[in-house]
């Protein structure tokens, strides 16, 4: 695979997040212009090592860690401002100086202290049954976006005035509004939370700009967009399993309205997926493994969240969710990572259907409950000893790690171009 060759390209990841989309992007980035965030928030977390460096970004576009690329915030983007000034700084002490290569789309949507607050009430009340959210305000961030009368804009943080004016509409409103539903008894403070908005706005506002003129112009220049999913497909608000997904559309269909460019143009979609299979937080996941294998995954893979430190849920690779992703996506390619994390199983299992008491299902189907109930249906290939993080090249990896591969791009359907065998930069094998 030629990456030189590639037009404007997008990464996604296949399943429940974290599934090494922040190598992927750190990789190609070398070989596009802009590099540019286009869904999602703080839930995100994505992990770049650069040599022994470990750089785990939630807000900024991975980009901003190569020197000459711009990185943009798009305004499909939920923006915590705090957060993004935050990990700024954070770079800034690593000599990481992030200026006017970053963008910031006027039109990007504010996580606002009441979001984060409601996710977390929210959640309480639904007990047993939670999402499992990262309590970012993500969900409450995008419900305003939606609903309007209560959302604020980065294009808003740029007039002082009319900003604390909304400010204290919004926050007396949902004063009201958190108490009446969930009993909160904190006062939202207004006059605080705009002075804490307006010092922001002062940091942020050298980075605002239409995004959608931006790419236009540079599209024009013939520069190339590299465009970082967050979440995974099955965490899509309307293709993942509902309801225990993220809020945002998380495949290449999101980029276009995301992003602000024409639908045309994405031109290749990486799709990233782990050798194997994890979630955080709640919801179906029938090739999940709650034994010793899925213990011995969790700790060889350093299977934590990236974002909140919860342990991982691990399983077999679901090819059906993989698949489903793929066609779904419209994938061009497929990443496959962390194969070096299976190094000492005696056999693999891959899950290749999902059988119900009432019958086999036909794949990821609408109703998570059905889901929740489903078992996997397994495929067993032979493991392998060898640790794989020398391995330079596709042929030398073990017959068995090899075969394992090739059986995943068979029932994935789509060739699968880079095969990873750790974190670093140099431990990615590109296949032809
Ligand atoms: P993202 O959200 O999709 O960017 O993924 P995360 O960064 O949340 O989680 C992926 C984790 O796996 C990070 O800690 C990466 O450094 C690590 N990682 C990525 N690729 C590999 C790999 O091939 N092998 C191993 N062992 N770790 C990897
Ligand atoms: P990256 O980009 C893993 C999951 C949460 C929860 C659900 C809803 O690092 O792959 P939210 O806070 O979005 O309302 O949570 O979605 N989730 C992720 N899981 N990686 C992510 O991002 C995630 N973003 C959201 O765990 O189950
Ligand atoms: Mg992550």
């Amino acid at each position: 695979m030629d990456f030189s060759e590639l037009g404007h390209t997008c990464v996604v990841g296949m399943h429940w997040g974290d599934e090494g989309k922040g190598k992927i992007v750190d990789l190609l980035t070398e070989h596009f212009d802009i590099v540019v965030r286009f869904n999602g928030g703080g839930n995100a977390g994505h992990t770049v090592m650069i040599g022994d460096d470990k750089f785990a970004l939630h807000l900024l576009p991975v980009g901003v860690l190569s020197p000459g690329k711009m990185a943009v915030v798009g305004p499909g983007v939920a923006l915590d401002a705090g957060r993004i000034l935050e990990e700024i700084d954070a770079l800034a002490k690593r000599g990481v100086i992030v200026a006017d290569n970053l963008r910031i789309s006027d039109r990007a949507h504010l996580v606002m202290p009441w979001h984060k607050r409601q996710d977390v009430l929210s959640e309480t009340a639904l007990g047993s049954g939670k999402i499992g959210t990262t309590a970012r305000g993500i969900g409450p961030c995008y419900a305003d976006k939606m609903y309007r009368a209560t959302a604020i804009r980065v294009a808003d943080l740029l007039n002082a005035r009319a900003l604390r004016e909304k400010i204290r509409q919004v926050a007396a409103f949902k004063t009201k509004l958190l108490s009446a539903c969930y009993g909160d008894t904190e006062r939202l403070d207004a006059e605080a939370i705009a002075d804490e908005y307006l010092g922001y706005a002062d940091r942020i506002r050298p980075h605002v700009c239409d995004t959608t003129c931006f790419f236009w112009q540079a599209i024009r220049e013939g520069k190339r967009l590299l465009f970082e999913g967050a979440n995974g497909m099955l965490l899509d608000v309307d293709h993942g399993t509902f309801p225990f997904v993220t809020s945002s559309t998380t495949s290449a269909i999101g980029v276009p309205a995301g992003a602000g460019v024409p639908t045309q143009t994405i031109r290749t979609c990486v799709g990233v997926t782990k050798a194997y299979t994890t979630r955080v937080g709640a919801g179906p996941f029938p090739s999940e493994l709650t034994d010793e294998v899925g213990q011995y995954i969790r700790e060889r893979g350093h299977e934590y969240g990236t974002t909140t430190g919860r342990p991982r849920r691990c399983g077999w690779f679901d090819a059906v969710a993989a698949r489903y992703a793929a066609r779904l996506g419209g994938l061009t390619h497929v990443a496959v990572m962390h194969l070096d994390t299976l190094t000492g199983l005696d056999r693999i299992g891959l899950c290749t259907g999902y059988r119900t008491a009432g019958g086999d299902l036909p794949g990821v189907i609408a109703d998570a409950a059905v889901l929740e109930q489903a078992e996997p249906l397994i495929d067993y290939l032979p493991g392998w000893k060898q640790e794989l993080r020398e391995c330079r090249r596709f042929d030398e990896l073990p017959p068995a790690a090899r075969g394992y591969i090739e059986r995943l791009e068979t029932l994935v359907g789509v060739p699968i171009t880079i095969v990873s065998v750790g974190p670093e930069r140099n431990q990615t094998l590109i296949r032809a």
